[in-house]
């Protein structure tokens, strides 16, 4: 069977494919081999990107959940493809910082790579057309986004794979700078992680020579991005293989 047909094809992202399945409660994600960024101004692509972020998410997905972090992740499908819990998704974008980089150094005129006192998150609004404007905790309690009580409990959870994910980075030689994460509720109404991780949305630096693993690589023409990418699944990989 084609599983690329486009029949069931609910929405297409920038990255992902969106198809429904055959159970109502479940949604099969395909990881495009293209890359964006700055809102698709920048457009690219490398063959193989898709399997390389599919095996990584999946990889991410079954760490956190074999320390207790439930994620919409059910199965893998092919090389591209994921088998996820449908959810309804919290229109934000749920940003860790643990190192200054990115869109914070820029706003405040500081060189990258300054470790933060303590990881902070930061919530955007996801819509393309505004950019994913930046938005306080009381602007997305006052637009009636989301309950005061579930904006602490998205902070909660998200620190928490955050002090997962730094360790897990950590025994493979990188220091993970900073990542953004999409929550969603299940059909019980449970906060549950969807989306993805992978290095479109983490900064992910090698320790020692401060080198960039991540989309990085791609937003400022570094090039090798595809070997990176690679690179960050063939190190993790191993730590896991380790783990188990
Ligand atoms: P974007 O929409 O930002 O271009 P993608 O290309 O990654 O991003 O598209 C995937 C879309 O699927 C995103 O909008 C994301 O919020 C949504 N999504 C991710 N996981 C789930 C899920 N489990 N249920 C429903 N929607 C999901
Ligand atoms: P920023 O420094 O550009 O605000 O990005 C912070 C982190 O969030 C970084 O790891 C990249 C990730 N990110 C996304 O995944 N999607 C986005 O649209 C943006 C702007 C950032
Ligand atoms: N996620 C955005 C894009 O794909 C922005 C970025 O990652 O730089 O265009």
């Amino acid at each position: 069977m084609n599983y690329d047909q486009n029949q069931d094809l609910l929405y297409e992202g920038k990255a992902k494919k969106v198809f429904a399945t055959k159970k109502a409660d479940q949604l099969r994600l395909f990881f495009k081999d293209d890359l964006t960024a700055f809102n698709a101004q920048k457009k690219g692509s490398f063959q193989g990107k898709g399997a390389l972020n599919r095996d990584l998410a999946s990889l991410f997905f079954s760490f956190l959940a074999a320390n207790k972090v439930k994620s919409h992740h059910v199965s893998d499908m092919g090389l591209t493809e994921m088998i996820v819990q449908k959810l309804q998704m919290i229109p934000l974008e749920a940003v860790v910082r643990n190192f200054m980089a990115g869109s914070f150094a820029k706003k405040m005129g500081r060189d990258e790579g300054e470790k933060l006192a303590f990881p902070i998150v930061e919530f955007y609004f996801k819509d393309d057309a505004l950019n994913d404007p930046f938005l306080s905790d009381e602007q997305i309690l006052v637009l009636g986004i989301e309950k005061a009580a579930v904006v602490e409990q998205i902070k909660v959870k998200t620190l928490q794979i955050n002090s997962l994910l730094r360790d897990l980075f950590s025994q493979a030689g990188f220091d993970l700078i900073d990542f953004k994460i999409e929550w969603g509720r299940n059909a019980k109404a449970e906060l549950i992680l969807g989306d993805e991780i992978s290095p479109d949305s983490c900064r992910i630096w090698d320790q020692k020579t401060h080198e960039k693993f991540d989309k990085d690589r791609f937003r400022r023409d570094l090039g090798g991005v595809e070997e990176a990418y690679a690179e960050v699944y063939r190190r993790l990989k191993s730590v896991r293989e380790n783990q188990s």
